[in-house]
């Protein structure tokens, strides 16, 4: 049979149409609307990072006077850290569109996170441990990804915007792609405490700007001041005396994960108060955090 000759351009004229649909830039609303469910797996692995490994509300929550987190305003944002003569906010990120991240695609919150920059291109600043996240590999930044998309939209305005006493410069170098595998404990317990946890972004020796020295990892770090008056983390070096050389592993286990000093005495907030929340870090996780952190040679 043969086909009337104006009926030939319709079927590729369609396919086009179809295909510039795909193709084009889709409103934050389409896209949310129209992304699947995400995989299970990735959503019960961000979860379990962004609420218990890298622990976001640590800094994004939304706190009372004495640092109690208020019921139902989580990651509403509204934290002040007045340190390092910076006066920076932690942004609402719930999914409110007006007030949150709702309206950012995912690769948009993955280049806050990851890369530190906002859709409109301004740079995020410190206390954001950008430098750290830079290391998180694309399955994990998808996962996180992945579990705000599903925190609660909070309204909540938080008026005041970071004031920083120095200009901040783009986070440089490459981002990592994967995690290292299973068998390597050491590179392991380096990925979750050096890029998730930022466990040294404190436990480093700390350069002029307030950045964490690279090479002064596990050396006694950085100086926190606040209503548990002012305490400096710890040296976690392989130090016999000044490090935890000669401290037992059921030791640094309890303080990472009940708080307390090998004596006994409650460790103050910055690391108490995150304790209860790393109890909830798999023993395997546990474990190569704890075999990276005996590898870490002697610092004074
Ligand atoms: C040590 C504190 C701290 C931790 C931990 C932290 N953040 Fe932040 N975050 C901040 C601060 C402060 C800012 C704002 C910096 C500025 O104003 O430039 C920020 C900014 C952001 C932004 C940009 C939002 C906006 O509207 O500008 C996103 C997204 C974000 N953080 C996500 C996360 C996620 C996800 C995690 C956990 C994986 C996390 N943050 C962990 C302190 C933190
Ligand atoms: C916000 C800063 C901060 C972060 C992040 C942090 N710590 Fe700490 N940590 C501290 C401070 C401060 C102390 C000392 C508290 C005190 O002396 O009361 C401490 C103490 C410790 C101790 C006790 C050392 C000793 O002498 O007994 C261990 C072990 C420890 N931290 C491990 C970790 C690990 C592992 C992580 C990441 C999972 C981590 N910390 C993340 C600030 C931090």
């Amino acid at each position: 049979m043969r086909r009337p000759r104006h009926a030939r351009p319709i079927l590729p004229a369609l396919l086009l149409t179809a295909l510039l649909a795909a193709l084009s830039p889709r409103s934050p609303a389409q896209a949310q609307a129209q992304t699947p469910p995400p995989d299970p797996d990735l959503l019960a692995r961000g979860r379990y990072l962004g609420e218990t490994v890298a622990f976001c509300g640590g800094c994004h929550h939304a706190f009372g006077p004495r640092m109690q987190p208020i019921a139902g305003m989580e990651l509403a944002g509204g934290r002040v850290f007045a340190e390092r003569g910076m006066r920076a906010v932690a942004p609402n990120i719930t999914q409110d569109r007006e007030t949150g991240i709702g309206d950012w695609t995912d690769a948009q919150i993955a280049a806050a996170i990851r890369e530190g920059h906002r859709p409109d291109g301004s740079l995020i600043g410190p206390p954001m441990p950008v430098e750290s996240y830079r290391g998180i590999a694309d399955r994990d930044l998808a996962a996180l990804v992945a579990w705000l998309r599903t925190v609660p939209p909070v309204r909540h305005a938080v008026a005041e915007r970071s004031a920083y006493p120095f200009a901040l410069s783009p986070h440089g170098g490459p981002v990592a792609s994967v995690a290292p595998p299973e068998d390597t404990p050491v590179a392991r317990g380096r990925y979750i405490a050096v890029n998730l946890a930022h466990c040294m972004d404190c436990h480093s020796a700390q350069l002029s700007e307030g950045r964490a020295d690279p090479n002064g990892r596990g050396a006694r770090g950085l100086v926190l001041e606040g209503p548990w008056g002012v305490v400096q983390a710890a040296n976690l070096s392989s130090h016999p005396e000044h490090g935890i050389g000669r401290r037992t592993d059921e030791q640094v286990i309890a303080a990472i994960t009940r708080g307390v000093a090998a004596d006994g005495r409650p460790l103050a907030a910055p690391m108490g108060a995150r304790a209860p929340v790393w109890a909830g870090m798999t023993p395997g996780d546990l474990g190569d955090v704890l075999a990276y952190l005996r590898s870490l040679p002697p610092q004074d």
